[in-house]
C-alpha cells in the first residue's frame, strides 16, 4: 500500500496550501521540501542558488526525497523542479502516489508576480516566460503524475476533495490488482 502523497506542479499551483489541507483531512503529517532544505542549509533558496548554484540545490532535493522514501505516511509538497529528474520520480513512486496540480500561466503570474524568492523566474517574471517554462516542464509533470487535478478558479476545498476522490480510486485499483 502506498502511504505517501507527493504534490507536484509549477510554482504557484497551490502545492503548499493544498498539501496542508489534505494532510489534515487524512490525519497524517505534511512536509514542505523547500522548508526542510532551507532549514538544513541555514539559508533561503535564493541564497542557495546564488552561492552554491542550482545544481547543488537539485542534489539537495534528490537526497531529501531519497530520505523521505524511507519514512511513513505523509503528504509532501514538492518544489516545482522536482519531477524534472527521473531519479526523483523513482524515489517519489517508491512509497507514494504523485498528484499533479495544474495551473495556467496567467493564474500563476497573478499568484506569484510579486514574489522575490523564486530564483528560477528572477528577471523573467512575465506571463510569456512562465508559459514557455511551463510548456517545457509539462511532459515531465505528466509522466510523473498518477493523478492530475486542475486548480484554476477552484477553491482549495474543492481541490482537496478531488484529490481524495482520486486517491480512493487509485487505492481501490491497487487492491483489485493485488487481489
Ligand atoms: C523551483 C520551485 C520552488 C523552489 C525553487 C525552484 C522550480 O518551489 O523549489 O525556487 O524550479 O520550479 P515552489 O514550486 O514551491 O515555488
Amino acid at each position: 500500500m502506498k502511504e505517501q502523497i507527493y504534490l507536484i506542479g509549477f510554482m504557484g499551483s497551490g502545492k503548499t496550501s493544498v498539501s496542508r489541507r489534505l494532510a489534515r483531512l487524512l490525519g497524517i503529517k505534511c512536509l514542505e521540501m523547500d522548508d526542510i532544505i532551507k532549514m538544513e542549509a541555514g539559508k533561503e533558496i535564493t541564497r542557495i542558488f546564488a552561492e552554491d548554484g542550482e545544481e547543488a540545490f537539485r542534489q539537495m532535493e534528490t537526497a531529501l526525497l531519497c530520505r523521505l522514501s524511507g519514512e511513513g505516511a505523509m503528504v509532501v509538497s514538492c518544489g516545482g523542479g522536482v519531477p524534472l529528474r527521473p531519479e526523483n520520480v523513482k524515489w517519489m513512486k517508491k512509497r507514494g502516489i504523485v498528484v499533479l496540480l495544474r495551473v495556467s500561466a496567467q493564474e500563476t503570474y497573478r499568484r506569484i508576480h510579486s514574489s522575490t524568492n523564486r530564483p528560477v523566474l528572477a528577471g523573467h517574471m512575465n506571463v510569456e516566460y512562465i508559459a514557455g517554462l511551463m510548456a517545457e516542464r509539462e511532459p515531465f509533470y505528466r509522466r510523473a503524475a498518477d493523478l492530475v487535478v486542475e486548480t484554476d478558479q477552484r477553491s482549495q476545498d474543492e481541490i482537496a476533495a478531488d484529490i481524495l476522490q482520486g486517491l480512493k480510486q487509485i487505492s481501490g485499483k491497487e487492491q483489485t490488482d493485488e487481489g
